[in-house]
């Protein structure tokens, strides 16, 4: 069976949506590894729920992200890790994950990209008036949410509440990201 590492900062709705489809079998894979950069962030209690072995660590005790990133690689290497989503993980992946883990890494984004990159895709979306809102899944290179274009799924918004376009775009990611890790998986 494929082994999958989740990488969260926050709340972890789609770690839960991954580790769900995994536990009853809509995903033919296992949530090998939890990684958070953000000790106390929800996802933490949603990992022991499942049961998800979890690496845990704060940015600011490592002089580089390459010194945290090695350690997360090795963890990896040595569970067998096949593939890597990024669930809300807040930091740019660095060197030395993409040297030995690149074209391995997805990444899920509340915008249609190339469209509204960053960490407020949603409010900048919302504040350009934007009526046509979507989600996207991608491979992860060097770049801010620049990697080559997996998967995408649209939905129409006319107002200007930013909460509501996260509340309608959460329910798509969770739907969309476990048909996409199978579509990988499987393939
Ligand atoms: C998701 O909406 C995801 O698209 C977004 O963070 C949220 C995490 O939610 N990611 C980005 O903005 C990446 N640039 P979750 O913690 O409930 O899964």
């Amino acid at each position: 069976m494929k082994k999958l590492a989740v990488f969260a900062s926050g709340s972890g709705s789609n770690y839960e949506a991954i580790a769900a489809a995994c536990a009853d079998g809509r995903i033919n894979a296992e949530v090998a590894l939890l990684v958070c950069d953000k000790p106390g962030a929800f996802v933490l209690e949603r990992a022991s729920k499942f049961g998800t072995p979890i690496y845990v660590f704060s940015p600011k005790d490592f002089s580089c992200k390459a010194d945290f990133e090695r350690i997360i690689a090795d963890r990896m290497d040595a569970i067998g890790i096949d593939l890597v989503c990024l669930a809300g993980y807040m930091r740019i992946i660095g060197d030395e994950l993409l040297s030995r883990y690149g074209g391995r890494i997805i990444n899920i984004h509340p915008s249609l990209l190339p469209a509204f990159k960053g960490a407020h895709a949603v409010e900048q979306a919302v504040e350009y008036g934007v009526k046509v809102f979507g989600i996207t899944i991608h491979w992860v290179d060097e770049s801010l949410d620049g990697g080559r274009i997996i998967a995408q799924r649209s939905f129409d918004y006319d107002g200007c509440d930013p909460e509501e376009v996260h509340r309608i775009g959460q329910k798509i990611e969770h739907q969309l990201y476990v048909e996409t890790i199978n579509a990988i998986i499987n393939k």
